[in-house]
């Protein structure tokens, strides 16, 4: 299994440096968040070292690359965007021998999210999102919500995603929005038997 300087070389070598920096601040919310929630954040570092180890890859490049392994192939006919969290799970399994299935599931998800992550994809996913330099409307509210609850933040950080998506007339990836109801329905229940605790 790949340590953190091999991945480190890597990514250095094949990204750019915008995205490389970007990684390392990922790498540095992602730590943060878990120890916040009581995870491990060795494990959550390293799914956010790789999550878009694969960024510098073309799309056509990309949906070869899934198509080429049996376990990709259920996802090389995403939308173009999310093509590279797919493609750098398979890696992380394959290239740098990743056995964790919850580092795997959270490099996969960190674009689409689904419903049913792990925790630690929640994290890294928000780390994705609020990272030091990120900058737009509604991030502050979202890096509270970040470090107080990571349901109601996911739900908080999909419906911007969506909003963004529709807004620029891209393609929804089918998980987003399953992901999206999925978070509405937990924290709605949630807010629903807290309320009625207090009756
Ligand atoms: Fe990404
Ligand atoms: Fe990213």
């Amino acid at each position: 299994m790949w340590t953190e300087s091999e991945i480190d070389g890597y990514i250095r070598k094949n990204l750019k440096e915008g995205r490389y920096l970007h990684t390392l601040r990922v790498v540095k919310a992602s730590g943060e968040l878990a120890k916040i929630h009581g995870l491990d954040p060795k494990k959550a570092r390293l799914a956010a070292y790789l999550h878009d180890c694969k960024k510098y890859m073309r799309e056509n490049e990309l949906r070869e690359y899934l198509r080429s392994h049996p376990e990709g192939l259920r996802d090389a006919n995403r939308p173009a965007e999310v093509l590279h969290g797919f493609a750098a799970a398979l890696f992380a399994e394959i290239e740098a021998g990743i056995p964790d299935l919850e580092i795997l599931e959270a490099i996969k998800w960190h674009t689409t999210g689904t419903p049913g992550m792990f925790d630690l994809a929640k994290v890294v996913f928000l780390a994705d999102m609020i990272e030091e330099d990120r900058d737009f409307k509604g991030i502050e509210a979202l890096r509270k919500a970040a470090v107080k609850n990571l349901d109601a933040a996911m739900l908080m950080g999909l419906d911007l995603s969506l909003s963004y998506l529709l807004k620029s007339g891209k393609f929804i990836d089918p998980d987003t929005m399953h992901a999206r109801n999925h978070f509405l329905e937990l924290v709605r229940d949630k807010t629903s038997s807290n309320s009625k605790d207090n009756i």
